[in-house]
Formats: structure tokens, sequence, C-alpha cells
């Protein structure tokens, strides 16, 4: 078997996402397990890192044994050794970012939002293929196991028909008075790409619609719950983008549901993220790695509101709880991360086909702006085809 290398320049090194979850939990262990084996070839990532904190990009570097960083974006791109441009910067300057390294003849691969809009997002993708360059989105979530388990479980027919779903997505993040607040500024303020909709339902389209069905029309509200917020250098600032959503959709085959996304909101539900969907069969709810189920023989016989408590006798009340059965795992842990990526080299290197397309991160602005838009303008909004 030859070995190749491919140079991947990681613009946004020191930034969260990028650190952990690309660099350290995906790429990193690729290389240190001997790289990815397409086809006859065996890949070694060849990664330079960019970021604008030299101090931070050194440490980063050192923590993961890279030797390539820089702070200098130009040169970096005009490096004919690195192939690929991942960007994973903070979401305002993406859009011209990723124009400056089609223009340098990168193929791409970026986190979302892919563009601030649909219409950029459309001439962007239509710049790759003029430019006739391989392009992806990082479409993570639909790798976590617990909605894998759920995909298996609707697709083997398990709970039989959908008949709707629910997603629920959140916890509590600080404003910064009495706990630091735990998300950057970035994310509570319009001009540099943050708000719910944009960072979270860019998930959610992928998610619902690869497990679910085609989304036909949403219809949302939204509002700021926390409106003052305190950033990383202890200013006070204004919060001009929402902070928690209620989203009601329904699917091009009948099927309803709704999206609640709050980070402002307390956890008391199975997971971070659950998605409950119910069927003619049977219930499933997933979290980010589990999955539990209840057909129609395990399903109790509910005649009404039942209190179950005497006084004096102590609780009795039902535990609904448990009475759902774990899915078992079948497939070992892979980081969603890591999956990602070995499918976008493989699309890369072999041109196997790549089911989280730019097109597909287009897809996924189209719903946070229509969610926006119709919470805006308090209206049902057709999500047409692109
Ligand atoms: N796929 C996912 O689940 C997921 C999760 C979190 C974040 N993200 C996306 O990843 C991106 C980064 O998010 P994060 O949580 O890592 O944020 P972060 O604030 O931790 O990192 C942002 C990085 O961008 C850099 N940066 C800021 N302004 C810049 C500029 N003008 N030019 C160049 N670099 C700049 C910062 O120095 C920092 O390194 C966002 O677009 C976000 O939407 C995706």
């Amino acid at each position: 078997m030859s070995m190749k290398k491919i140079g991947i320049i990681m613009h946004g090194a020191t930034g969260r996402i990028c650190s952990t979850q690309h660099i350290h939990n995906a790429l990193i262990p690729i290389i240190s397990e001997g790289g990815l084996h397409i086809n006859s070839e065996t890949i070694i990532p060849r990664l330079l890192l960019v970021g604008r904190n030299k101090t931070q990009l050194k440490k980063i570097a050192k923590e993961n044994n890279i030797r390539e960083w820089t702070t200098n974006l130009d040169s970096a791109l005009s490096d004919k050794d690195f192939s690929i441009f991942f960007e994973a910067a903070a979401t305002h300057q993406r859009l011209e970012t990723l124009n400056k390294a089609i223009t340098a003849e990168k193929h791409i691969y970026t986190e979302k939002p892919i563009a601030p809009s649909v219409s950029e997002g459309l001439h962007l993708l239509k710049r790759v293929e003029n430019f006739n360059l391989k392009h992806g989105a990082v479409e993570d979530k639909l790798y976590l196991p617990g909605f894998q388990k759920l995909t298996n479980i609707i697709n083997d027919k398990t709970i039989g028909e959908i008949v709707c779903f629910r997603l629920e997505f959140g916890w509590w993040v600080f404003n910064g008075n009495e706990v630091p607040s735990q998300r950057p500024s970035w994310n509570y303020k319009k001009e540099t790409g943050g708000g719910l909709f944009l960072d979270m339902h860019t998930h959610w389209r992928y998610v619902i619609e690869n497990i679910l069905g085609k989304i036909s029309k949403v219809v949302s509200t939204s509002w700021i719950a926390q409106p003052e917020r305190i950033d990383e250098n202890g200013h006070k600032f204004s919060v001009d983008v929402e902070d928690t959503t209620h989203t009601l959709l329904e699917l091009e085959n009948g099927v309803s549901g709704s999206i609640f996304s709050s980070w402002a909101t307390r956890v008391r539900r199975d997971d971070l993220v659950c998605l409950y969907v119910d069927g003619t069969k049977g219930s499933a709810i997933c979290g980010l790695r589990d999955c539990w189920v209840q057909d129609n023989y395990e399903t109790p016989i509910i005649k009404g509101f039942d209190i179950g408590h005497e006084p004096n006798k102590g609780k009795t009340f039902k535990d609904y709880a448990s009475e759902w059965k774990s899915v078992d795992d079948h497939d070992p842990f892979k980081n969603p991360y890591r999956v990602g990526w070995e499918h976008f080299l493989s699309h890369v290197i072999a041109n196997k086909p790549l089911r989280s397309s730019l097109k597909e991160g287009i897809k996924d602005i189209q719903l946070a702006e229509s969610c926006i838009k119709s919470s805006k303008e308090k209206v049902w909004i057709n999500i047409k085809k692109i």
C-alpha cells in the first residue's frame, strides 16, 4: 500500500471547535493510527495550523505534536503543498475567507453556517464549481451514536409509520453576571453571525431531513431571554439575536413536529438534545449517545391522570421512564467529526460520493433563514427546493 500525504490548512485552529474536535479528536487520531486507507493508498493528513494568536497557536501545535503553524493566512493559501482548506474560525469572517481559499484553488471543507445567507451560499457554491474544486460542509450530529440508533429503529420499522416528532435542545448559558458565560460573546451579536437559529437550526435541518423526511414549511417564534450579557473582557453588551426559539414544522411526507432550542433553559430531560419520535407501532427517543424505545406491547394503558399519592402512604406513582428499553450499541463509537473528515478525504482523494456537500450546508442555512423570517413576520414559510 503506497503512502500519500495530503496538506490541510486548518483555519481558526485556536478556536474551541477546531482545536478540540477537528484537530485533537479527529485528525490527530487518524494520523496516530497510521493514516486513512482509501483504495490502495494510505493517506496521512499533514496539518498547517492558521490563527491570529501566536502563543495559542504554538500551544495547540505543541499539544498535538504538529510542527507547522502560521499567523499569515495569505502565505498558507499560497503554499501548493496544501490542497485542502478547512474553515472553522468565527462565523462573521467565513464568506470572505472561503472566497480567498477558492481563489487560491483549494478544496473547501467548512464549519457551519457555511455563509451568512442562502444567496451568498449559492454564490460560493457556483465559484467552487467553476474552479472545479471539491467541497463539503461539517454536518456532524448525524453521526452521533444516539441519532444513528434512532435512524436504525425508524428504518427497520420498529415503531411503524411516524406520526409526529419533537426535538428539544439546550441548557442554561450564564450571562456573565454571577457566573462567567460559558459561550463566546460573538454568539449573542448579529454582526458576528450569532443567534440560536443560525447556530443550531443549521444542525436540526440535516438531522430531521435525513432521519424523518424533507421539511416543507415552518413557523417559528423566538425571543431574547437574557438581553444583557458580559463578554470575555468583562464588558456589558446588549444581546440583539434570539437565545430561545420554538418552531413547528411540516414534512413533505405529512408528518408534523416541533423544535424547542434554548440557551435559557435548565436540563431535566435524558440528554442535552433529545429527539422524540412517535409511530403507529411504538415510540423512540434518542439523546447524544443513547436511544430508548417502547413498542405497543410495552405501552402502558393510561386511562387518565393518576397522581398516585395517598396521604401518609408515601409515593406510589408510576415510573413511566422505566418502561422504555435501551437500544443496544452495535458499532464501536467513532467521533462524529472524525467520520466527517474520513468521508471528506475519501471524496477528495477517490471521488467517493459525499452526502454533506456545500449544497447541503446551504439547505441548513435555508432553515435558519426561514425560521428568522417566520419569527419576524409571524407567518408560515414554505421551504423552496434548492
Ligand atoms: N459543528 C458544530 O457542532 C460546531 C460547534 C461549535 C462551533 N461551530 C462553528 O465553528 C465556528 C467557531 O466556533 P467556536 O465555538 O470554535 O468559536 P471560538 O470563539 O472558540 O473560536 C473562534 C476562532 O475564530 C477566531 N477569529 C475570531 N475572529 C476572527 C477573524 N476576524 N479572523 C480570523 N479568525 C477569527 C478566534 O480567534 C478563534 O480562534 C463557528 O462558525 C461555529 O458556528 C460548529
